[in-house]
């Protein structure tokens, strides 16, 4: 019979044991690390008898008895099984981002909740190790207060907010007044209210985040804003001020930020959501939780996107960004507190070159509109 080591398998050590995961759909096992060899033995499809002469230096039983084992537990599968054409399937559509992304998202899938609470608060989870800190300050940084903002700029249409949001990648050259940038900040990320949770006090901001454990800080670049030199700033919602954390900011600092991408160099100023990751596994034990942190990283940059449009700036976003470099121009270690997405707005120019034309007769007739039928 012809046997194949899984596609999907990520080998590493944990607490000290050699673990083998296979998803998507498996469960983690600690095995001997011989294993790694035997399951090498069976890149392509493999006779038994074939691999045990490539493993002459083990004995023929030794790996009878280890692909049996690894049979049982779905690391090695029999050609021409409901098994092995799953495998397949799996592997012609996530090998481009395997093993990073389709470990991390099967991995991370079907999670166990306990039952009285489904968001996944366990007892592990209220372990003193894991500090929860409310806020994010730098006491020692020079810093301005910005003005109160009255929200009065908030008042256009809601659809008419929501249908004029554009990814802007041409700006003016005009300054953002600090009032508006002001606005911006307090309006996607100050507290809206604080709540009890049992245990201390949270807040709540304008958009949802899974636990309100409000794990992400707002960064700000500023290099066109009227009143603000130039510089990198900690956005201190507890406050509503901007703390200095180094001085300068320039457009070629803004590309070189954004993965090198031109249009971010006219943006009048980034922000830059960096997690922290204690604030979030305070609550959360579990890998899954980690999305939630990019789900709520989406959620702030979607409220940025749609304030900016109503404040008459031009938003956008990147997840193309220089992680290193813009953690280090943070001052963040990358490790306790990581970027994980970049925004930036400034006023649009009046002409658009780099929007995207129309979609006309020959562009409709270029694209496939229709799935073929899916697979069984
Ligand atoms: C998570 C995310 C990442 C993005 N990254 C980039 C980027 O790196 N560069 C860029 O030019 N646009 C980026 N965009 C903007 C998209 O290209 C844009 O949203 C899309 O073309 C639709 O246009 P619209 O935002 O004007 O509706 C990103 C958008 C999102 C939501």
């Amino acid at each position: 019979m012809r046997l194949r080591r899984r596609h999907g398998l990520v080998c590493y050590w944990y607490d000290g044991s050699f673990v083998v995961h296979p998803h998507p759909g498996g469960d983690p096992l600690a095995l001997h690390p011989a294993v790694a060899e035997i399951l090498s033995a069976f890149s392509e499809w493999t006779e038994q008898a074939e691999a045990a002469e490539n493993l002459n230096h083990l004995s023929a039983e030794t790996v009878e008895q280890a692909v049996e084992e690894l049979r049982g537990s779905g690391l090695l599968l029999a050609a021409d099984t409901p098994e092995a054409a799953a495998d397949e399937r799996f592997e012609r559509q996530w090998s481009t981002w395997s093993p990073e992304a389709a470990f991390f998202h099967y991995a991370t899938q079907d999670v166990k909740y306990p039952e009285n609470d489904p968001a996944g608060e366990s007892p592990a989870s209220r372990d003193p190790q894991v500090p929860f800190v409310l806020f994010t300050g730098y006491p020692r940084a020079d810093r301005i207060f910005l003005p109160r903002p009255p929200f009065a700029e908030l008042h256009a249409p809601y659809e008419q907010v929501l249908r004029a949001r554009r990814t802007c990648r041409d700006y003016a050259s005009d300054p953002v007044p600090l009032p508006v940038l002001s606005a911006l900040l307090a309006t996607t990320f100050a507290p809206v209210d604080f709540i009890d949770c049992g245990r201390g006090a949270l807040f709540r901001r304008t958009s949802p985040a899974g636990g309100a454990r409000q794990e992400l800080d707002a960064y700000v670049a500023v290099r066109n804003v009227s009143g603000v030199e130039p510089g990198v700033y900690h956005y201190n919602l507890r406050e509503h001020s901007l703390e200095l954390l180094s001085e300068g900011f320039t457009s070629a600092d803004a590309t070189h930020f954004c993965a090198d991408q031109e249009w971010a160099g006219g943006a009048a100023f980034l922000v830059v959501l960096g997690l922290v990751v204690d604030r979030l596994l305070s609550k959360y034990p579990t890998p899954r939780s980690y999305r939630v942190s990019l789900l709520n990283a989406g959620h702030l940059g979607q409220t940025f996107a749609l304030t900016a449009t109503a404040l008459g700036l031009g938003p956008a976003q990147t997840g193309a960004f220089h992680d290193s470099p813009v953690a280090e121009r943070l001052g963040l270690d990358n490790i306790g507190r990581t970027p994980l997405y970049v925004l930036a707005a400034g006023y649009p120019a009046a002409e658009q070159p780099a929007a995207p034309p129309a979609a006309g007769l020959s562009t409709f007739r270029a694209t496939t509109f229709q799935e073929a039928a899916l697979e069984g």
